[in-house]
């Protein structure tokens, strides 16, 4: 951004002041720019004009926030939940806020309402940061440099789980076999080709049923350095400002080569581009994509793998060639993957006459996290049961199969959305396999 074109602006802003587009548009580049008292005033003159402009006020509260008056800009998002309880970035500022001022407790209640509207919401940083405040460590000096900083949010793991931890899913290991293995395994075969061993994969389809898992397994199948980034996180950067964390995280994967670097919810970041645009991410979206492109920087054998429920709301862009160029359908399992589920989670737990093929018949529809669920119902039965009669005994079919009769599987919501993009939306075959799933001719 170039101060030449602030100027600009602020000349088209004189002649027509009452421009709100306009001015929302200048304050969100001074924000952008560190310029953070100018962008308050900016801010300030919108709310003059539209009280309750709901970016306005989140971009002041943004404003306030980087310049340390943390109390105005717990006002500022009070009022915006009070119009909207669910505004999830209104209260995650407010929580971050809060942390910045040692109110942990109520950060505390805040990021826990976080995570009830938004239970796949994970934040390494606030994870932290309670934890650090139990052992009652000081958390005023909390500034770091960037590259400190990335480190601390994104860790790197070697998984302890690889394909033979993954039951079922044949097609999707299948896939990432030939995208992402066989080429880190031939190079040189790959490269006579003219193929580089990267690029990108997305998983998509309803929740619970292994993209995070089968990620992170990939992972571990390769012995490779795994990074786990909740878009969140990233967005977050955002309102630190630091978008060089984005490339410093980039930078971590390239130095710990061969990596996987998952980005979980990435439809958060690709989401509606225009409303990102409003909220200033729109050159975070830009640099993430000129990352993933490697344009600066070789990306070879850094594998980008994304997970998203909702691949419809992700922009075309993130789909071009080089980016998450291969798009894979993790799908419910079906009963052969079911049973094996079954098997893996049981495997460790005392269990006696159990019928896998029945309760993997009975359990159609389910994810693999129903099934995690079916079992830990089981087994705390077992435990009650344990208790009272002093005595442990085996989990045995008789309590799997009660409680596979009571658990609903939680798929089908999805697939009741999905069902109308896959009819309606279904650019370029992309949702073919949905309609496959469900059994629909096109
Ligand atoms: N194919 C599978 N084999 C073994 N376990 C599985 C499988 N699929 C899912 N699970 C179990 O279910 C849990 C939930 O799966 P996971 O978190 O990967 O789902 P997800 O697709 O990422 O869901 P969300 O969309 O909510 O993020 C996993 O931690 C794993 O224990
Ligand atoms: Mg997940």
């Amino acid at each position: 951004m170039s101060t030449e074109m602030i100027k600009q602006l602020l000349e088209a802003l004189q002649v027509s002041p009452d421009n709100v587009p306009l001015r929302l548009h200048v304050a969100q580049m001074l924000l952008q720019g560190f310029e953070y008292v100018q962008a308050e005033e900016h801010y300030r003159k919108v709310l003059e004009l539209q009280p309750n402009n709901g970016e306005a006020q989140m971009g002041l509260a943004r404003t306030f926030y980087q310049q340390q008056k943390y109390s105005a800009a717990v006002v500022v998002l009070e009022q915006l939940e009070n119009q909207d309880p669910g505004n999830f970035d209104a209260l995650l500022l407010h929580c971050r806020t809060l942390v910045k001022e040692n109110h942990m407790n109520e950060a505390r209640d805040i990021y826990q309402h976080l995570l009830q509207l938004n239970p796949g919401f994970r934040d390494d940083t606030l994870d932290g940061l309670f934890r650090t405040a139990q052992q009652g460590v000081s958390l005023t000096d909390m500034d770091m440099e960037d590259d400190e900083e990335t480190e601390r949010l994104f860790m790197l793991e070697k998984p302890d789980i690889n394909f033979s931890d993954v039951g079922g899913m044949e097609r999707e290991k299948k896939e990432i076999e030939l995208k992402i293995i066989k080429p880190l395994q031939f190079p040189d075969l790959f490269k006579a080709y003219g193929k580089k061993a990267g690029g990108g994969i997305l998983l998509y389809g309803p929740p619970g049923c292994g993209k995070t898992y089968l990620a992170k397994a990939t992972a571990g199948q390769i012995n490779a350095e795994f990074i786990n980034v909740g878009i969140h996180d990233v967005l977050d950067m955002w309102i630190g400002n630091s978008e060089k964390n984005l490339h410093s995280l980039f930078e971590m994967a390239r130095s710990n080569k061969p990596c996987v670097l998952f980005f979980d919810e990435v439809d958060a970041l690709g989401a509606n581009r225009t409303s990102m645009r409003n909220s200033g991410a729109s050159h975070l979206i830009n640099q993430f994509l000129s990352e993933m492109d490697g344009i600066a920087a070789d990306n070879e054998n850094v594998l980008i793998i994304g997970a998203t429920n909702a691949p419809w709301h992700l922009d075309p862009a993130f789909r071009r060639p080089g980016r998450f160029d291969r798009i894979i359908f993790v799908e419910p399992p079906e009963q052969q993957g079911r049973e094996e589920i079954l098997k893996i989670h049981l495997k460790d737990k005392p269990v006696k006459d159990v019928d896998y093929a029945s309760l993997a018949k009975a359990s159609a529809g389910f994810s693999g996290a129903d099934l995690k669920c079916v079992i830990d119902v089981a087994v705390e039965e077992k435990l009650m049961e344990a208790l009272e009669t002093g005595s442990a005994m085996p989990v045995t079919q008789k309590e799997l199969a009660k409680a596979v009769k009571n658990h609903k599987a939680t798929t089908r919501e999805w697939f009741n959305a999905a069902r109308n993009y896959a009819l309606y939306s279904n650019e370029a075959g992309l949702y073919d396999d949905v309609l496959k799933y469900l059994n629909i001719k096109k």
